[in-house]
């Protein structure tokens, strides 16, 4: 702590002790991004309304220790600490935001807001809010399942896995792009170097009667709102149990194309496992 700080301790302790809870300063409010990509610039912005008194000084501190200070009072206002890798942008920074330029991830903690009006009262408060770093993984997820094609019943088993990124990512598994609700069992493994990867694996039973005889499964990383990355699709193919379906499958590849084959496949299909109900023939 250097001197000037002290002596605004100082009048600030006198200075409630004799008005007691008399509040200038209202409704701090900090708003710092939960997180950022490394090699962006991170806008930290501090919220207050000093109703009627003048601000003294704004302080921030990273993991408790001052960085930037600015205090209209004194020329120029603005004066700026060296603390671990943080830049900030002097020019956009100002009584209520301060720009962390280029940050990278050892510019994770928590992040303070101080802010001290005037005299007679120099109100002081604080607010306090945690910034990730985020480094994401150098390339998508990677979805791999167990079998190619099912028939009805069968269990399906597929590893959705994200390489290693600052912090985990978080998996979450789409079926025929439905989103598979509460999913969140995924498996992270841990590096010395801080990173960490992540493994996640689904596990279906093939509806019996689909009217869809395919299922497309895919997976996606994100981390917290600043990175997402979708795997590719594998599409399983429903192996029907009856040998016309041979013919089926000669259609199923023309139906990405376009939409009539599409629903010609499935009427066949349909009509193929009516057939096979009531003939009761089937060859499993
Ligand atoms: C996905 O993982 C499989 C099995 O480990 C591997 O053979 C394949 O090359 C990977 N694909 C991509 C796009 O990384
Ligand atoms: C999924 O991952 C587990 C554990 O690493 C492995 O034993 C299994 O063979 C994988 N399955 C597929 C389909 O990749
Ligand atoms: C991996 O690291 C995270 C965060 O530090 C921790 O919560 C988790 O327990 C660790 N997992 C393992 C398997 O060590
Ligand atoms: C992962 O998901 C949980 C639950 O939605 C969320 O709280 C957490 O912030 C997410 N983590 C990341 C790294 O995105």
């Amino acid at each position: 702590m250097n001197k000037m700080t002290t002596l605004h301790s100082v009048f600030v302790c006198i200075a409630l002790h004799f008005i007691g809870t008399v509040n200038t300063l209202k409704s701090l409010q900090i708003h710092v991004p939960t997180a950022v990509l490394t090699g962006y610039d991170a806008e930290l912005m501090c919220t207050y309304e000093l109703e009627g008194a003048q601000l003294y000084s704004i302080r921030w501190y990273r993991n408790m220790i001052e960085f930037y200070r600015y205090v209209p009072k004194e020329s120029p206002a603005t004066k700026v600490f060296p603390v671990a890798e943080i830049k900030v942008d002097v020019a956009a920074s100002d009584q209520n935001r301060v720009v962390l330029t280029e940050v990278d991830r050892t510019l994770t903690g928590e992040y303070q807001c101080e802010v001290s009006a005037d005299a007679p009262l120099f109100h002081t408060d604080i607010k306090a809010a945690m910034m990730v770093v985020v480094e994401p993984p150098l390339t998508s997820p990677n979805v791999t399942s167990d079998r190619i094609s099912y028939i009805g019943g069968d269990h399906i088993r597929a590893n959705c896995s994200s390489p290693p990124s600052l912090p985990a990512a978080n998996i979450t598994w789409y079926v025929n792009e439905q989103m598979v609700p509460g999913f969140t069992a995924n498996h992270v493994l841990n590096y010395s170097n801080g990173y960490a990867s992540s493994l996640a694996t689904l596990e279906l039973e093939a509806a019996v009667h689909s009217p869809v005889p395919t299922l497309m499964i895919r997976c996606e990383a994100s981390i917290f709102d600043v990175w997402r990355s979708t795997s590719h699709t594998i599409v399983l193919r429903e192996r029907s149990a009856n040998p016309a379906s041979a013919l089926g499958r000669s259609f199923t590849g023309a139906a990405t194309e376009t939409c009539l084959p599409t629903i010609m496949v499935l009427l066949l299909q349909f009509f193929l496992q009516l057939l096979q109900r009531y003939s009761g023939t089937s060859i499993r």
